[in-house]
């Protein structure tokens, strides 16, 4: 059997499958997340390790298995966030995470010594973003010089998870991509842009291709989760790109959308391809010698639970709220008789980069109802999941089919919008697992039961329907989109 553990962002959530890539048993535990100022987000890695020894032992007691059953181990988690270890291995400070926003000042340093945002590109294949590593680094050297000097390795969130486990400190190619240190392009850390920043190359960890076998498990961790020391633990994948390997997105013309809190939109690439405006992330995916690249919305399924919390108290008490509004929703016409939602609730990254944009109904008339209201925001949502497509199309990456994943694809109504706005067929997936399975896979590619992540993804992953667009809507909503896009840029200013 093999595990695969994803360390998210409000828990961690281990499955065990047998190599045909069946789930045993599963197992999740939620730790919390702690804001001790407006933009910060930090966790305390120690709260990480209590959930995988937890969540270990669970998946493997329900899955029934022996210690020697384990044969490998894929880990998964949350990307850009930072873990600053000392020469004993002492955590300095608690983790800054991928949805910090401290870092605005840092990323503009990191712009300028890189000599300007086209040159960071070049060398890194990204812009500057709050959310990403290098600039907790450099905060933590502008605001926090003692605790920058005890520094000794900076780790993400499952490779600290993987330093308790195995003792190596080890990273691989799709998370080390969100670091803004590794030169995507060539998968391995940028010497050039370490030396622009002043920072020492000692501080990264070894970076692998994600299926590689980066060690086994120490005797004191082997004891701890109730494995062997035989049990080998594989590089792993930051959250996209596991999410993606799970859902087969592992060959050209294969995008996936995803619709949780936030939206990815996910395309697999056979090159490199940069956005000149960097307002798509571009990185190495969980397949050997491959890219991806994807663009993200802040408030996705996010904005539905904001109109449920804020507009539906009254179906509060309904065993599926979301269904019932996806109901009204239906009840009214494609383009919700004028209606549009902006839904940039959180600030938004694809396709404006911008912290402070703000959600906005637009068009209310005495005629709109409820109904119109929802049918806006489920709109506005696709929308922006069409302006990220939009800019894979024009990189002139291939998309033939679209795979839709997260608690937002469970609605019919939802997918079958999606098809009608990204004017594309869309699939729903007989198993939707997460980051959890696609790790799980690569261990299984690690531990030799398949040669490589396609072959397994081939066995193992399977699409549900097919909705293809409706010719009619689609019209409109390809008429709707351009009244769309001039909302933004209209009302930008009144968000500052
Ligand atoms: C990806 C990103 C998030 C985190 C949180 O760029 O910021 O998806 O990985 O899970």
């Amino acid at each position: 059997a093999l595990l695969g553990i994803d360390i998210g962002t409000s828990g961690t959530k281990t499955i065990a499958i047998n190599p045909a890539g069946e789930v045993l048993a599963q197992a999740s535990a939620a730790y919390p997340c702690h804001h001790p100022k407006p933009l910060w987000s930090e966790q305390d890695p120690e709260d990480w390790w209590r959930a995988v020894v937890e969540t270990v032992r669970g998946a493997v007691k329900k899955a029934g298995l022996k210690p020697a059953d384990v044969a490998g181990i894929g880990l998964s988690g949350q990307m850009h966030g930072s873990v600053f270890l000392d020469r004993e291995g002492q955590v300095v400070r608690p983790a800054i995470l991928w949805n910090d926003q401290r870092t605005a000042a840092e990323c503009e340093e990191i712009e300028s010594l890189a000599g300007g945002r086209k040159r960071l590109v070049k060398m890194v294949s990204n812009p500057a973003l709050t959310g990403f590593t290098a600039p907790k680094i450099l905060w933590l050297r502008n605001n926090e010089p003692k605790n920058f000097e005890r520094t000794a390795t900076v780790l993400l969130p499952k490779d600290d998870v993987r330093r308790r486990l195995t003792g190596e400190l080890a990273t691989e190619v799709s998370d080390a991509s969100g670091t803004l240190l590794l030169d995507v392009a060539q998968r391995k850390w940028s010497a050039p842009l370490l030396g622009k920043l002043g920072l020492d190359a000692d501080l990264l960890p070894r970076c692998y291709e994600s299926e590689e076998v980066t060690g086994t498990l120490t005797r004191d961790a082997a004891q701890k989760l109730g494995l062997t020391t035989d049990c080998v633990v594989v590089g792993g994948a930051g959250d996209c790109a596991a999410g993606a390997i799970g859902n087969g997105v592992v060959m050209p013309g294969i995008v996936s959308t995803s619709l949780g809190t936030s939206g990815v939109v996910f395309v697999y690439s056979d090159t490199p391809e940069t956005d000149p405006e960097g307002r798509l992330h571009t990185f190495c995916h969980a397949v050997r010698g491959k890219w991806h690249m994807m663009g993200v919305t802040l408030s996705a399924a996010g904005s539905l639970q904001w109109f449920a919390d804020a507009l539906a108290k009254d179906l509060s008490r309904e065993k599926d709220v979301f269904a019932r509004l996806v109901e009204e929703a239906e009840a009214t016409p494609p383009g919700a008789d004028g209606l549009f939602f902006l839904p940039y609730l959180t600030g938004e990254r694809t396709p404006h980069a911008d912290p402070l944009a703000r959600g906005a109904f637009v068009g209310l008339t005495p005629a709109h109802t409820r109904g119109h209201m929802v049918r806006a925001v489920l709109e506005g949502v696709t929308y922006s999941l069409r302006d990220c497509l939009d800019i894979i199309r024009e990189m002139g990456v291939s998309v033939r089919q679209i795979r839709a994943t997260g608690g937002g694809a469970k609605s019919p109504a939802w997918r079958q919008m999606q098809a009608d706005v990204l004017a594309a067929r869309v699939s729903a997936m007989q198993a939707d697992e997460g980051p959890a399975m696609g790790v799980a896979l690569l261990a299984a590619v690690g531990c030799g039961e398949y040669k490589s992540i396609r072959e397994a993804c081939d066995a193992v992953v399977r699409t549900a329907d097919g909705l293809k667009p409706d010719a009619k809507r689609r019209k409109h909503y390809d008429r709707a989109m351009p009244v769309y896009r001039q909302l933004y840029p209209s009302l930008k200013n009144s968000f500052a």
